[in-house]
């Protein structure tokens, strides 16, 4: 018998597809630097990556190949839109896909006797992993949700402030709109640079919106329209010392690069994971710190009893539980590819297309290339070409399939390719751009 590693592995579908998930944690370690007694995110053991570096691991096309592999998209198009929603790996498709066809034997008892109660052990994994207290973990359907319950869920008085960026989500600032028009509150907008390279500027800028009125902060980890990571843990520590919560939008960040709660230290923060932990669609995170659940109401009525029980925003009706339960088939994957060398990758496929075509001066990038302040995802500009038209040039012809943006202070075409793209994908885009600048699109 061949001996048993990845590819092997792989190759023995689809028995090899759910097992790549057990074997893939094996050999997980917890990281360095665990504190508090809780273990660090996991990745793969330096002998298992041959002790090489994520750097050197994002170069390797025989191990992503492994990676691309597992999962069941369609090659004869190109998904260069992962930040919009991602697809799940084969591993949690199965997963889910068993867990509903056990829910639907007797869901009465298969669904609420059996399977929901493992959801608390998701939950423990969610909150091992994110370093938290597993009582300060909920599982919503999205970062929507996650989000609204914070937005909607604060006591305010008519006049009290809220403050956002101009590049928050739409949807959130949509809500907070709506709570000016019911509740008389108000938001405050701001700008900040694009791409914003100097990280105590715009905690700066957070801080000169606050007055006696704010009441919270919304803060994006990583913008959707560029890819911007903003520093969170400053803005936290800065919104503390003005008594000002700070509700982090981590729809993005989350399972995209490695972090950790100590790493913000943010009170409440909220995560879509349909997006970088290849979750099932239709599944979110909310953490909220322990002293503060009390304070915070769930969407929807929870019983008094459960004032200060983190799943009382968990209290929707009946749902579908075994999305939730995949949520741990995603994150074993996502912690046998390893977060660093997951990062690493998407940060390696960027670097690929984008430095390639900035050799051209026509050629914006609305994204930074510095360390720390953007990863997969980049928005780039041809100047003198229209960018709704180059992402439908790009589709219509190519089938790339990009997002064409236009906002108020910038547009470009944001381009999020995944750990399942390849070098030629990423290659034939660089390429299509080079001849768009060159000819036009006509
Ligand atoms: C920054 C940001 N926040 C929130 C959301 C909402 O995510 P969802 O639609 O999964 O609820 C998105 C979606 O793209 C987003 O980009």
């Amino acid at each position: 018998m061949a001996p048993l590693n990845r590819r092997n592995l792989l190759f023995h579908a689809p028995v090899a597809l759910s097992t790549l998930a057990a074997w893939a944690t094996a050999g997980a370690r917890p990281a360095q630097g665990a504190a508090g007694g809780v273990p660090a995110a996991t990745a793969f053991t330096p002998s298992e990556t041959g002790g090489r570096s994520p750097q050197d691991i994002a170069r390797d096309e025989s191990y992503w190949f492994d990676v691309q592999q597992a999962f069941t998209i369609d090659r004869s198009i190109v998904n260069f839109n992962n930040g919009g929603v991602s697809p799940a790996p084969a591993v949690v498709q199965q997963a889910l896909a068993r867990n509903l066809a056990f829910a639907n034997e007797a869901p009465a008892y298969t669904m609420w006797r059996v399977l929901e109660p493992q959801k608390e052990t998701v939950r423990e994994r969610m909150a091992r992993y994110f370093g938290c207290d597993k009582e300060e973990m909920a599982f919503t359907r999205n970062a929507s949700e996650s989000l609204q319950i914070c937005q909607l869920g604060f006591d305010f008085e008519p006049g009290d402030e809220v403050v956002a960026s101009t590049q928050a989500y739409g949807r959130m600032v949509t809500t907070f709109k709506q709570r000016e028009r019911r509740d008389g509150i108000k938001l405050v907008q701001f700008q900040i640079p694009i791409p914003a390279e100097d990280t105590a500027e715009v905690v700066r800028l957070y801080e000169e919106q606050i007055t006696s009125k704010t009441k919270l902060i919304l803060a994006t980890h990583m913008i959707n329209i560029t890819g911007q990571i903003m520093p969170i843990k400053e803005i936290v520590a800065m919104g503390r010392r003005h008594g000002v919560p700070v509700l982090v939008d981590g729809a993005h960040a989350f399972a995209h690069f490695p972090f950790r709660h100590e790493d913000l230290d943010c009170d409440y923060y909220t995560s879509s994971l349909h997006k970088w932990l290849f979750a099932p669609i239709g599944t979110g995170m909310l953490y909220v710190r322990k002293d503060k659940i009390a304070g915070l109401w769930p969407l929807m009525a929870a019983n008094e009893k459960q004032d200060d029980d983190i799943r009382k925003f968990e209290e929707i009706g009946t749902h579908p539980c075994p999305h939730y339960l995949a949520i741990a088939d995603a994150l074993t994957f996502h912690q046998g590819i390893g977060p660093e060398n997951k990062a690493a990758r998407l940060v390696y496929l960027r670097d690929r297309w984008a430095k390639r075509i900035l050799e051209n001066p026509r050629v914006k990038l609305h994204t930074s290339l510095n360390d720390g302040l953007a990863c997969g995802i980049a928005t780039v500009q041809i100047e003198g070409i229209d960018s709704r038209e180059l992402a439908d040039h790009l589709w219509n012809n190519h089938r790339i399939f990009t997002v064409g943006i236009k906002h108020a202070e910038f547009e470009g075409i944001r381009v999020s390719p995944s750990v399942y793209s390849t070098i030629e994908e990423v290659d034939r885009f660089a390429e299509l751009m080079e001849r768009a600048v060159k000819k036009g699109i006509a």
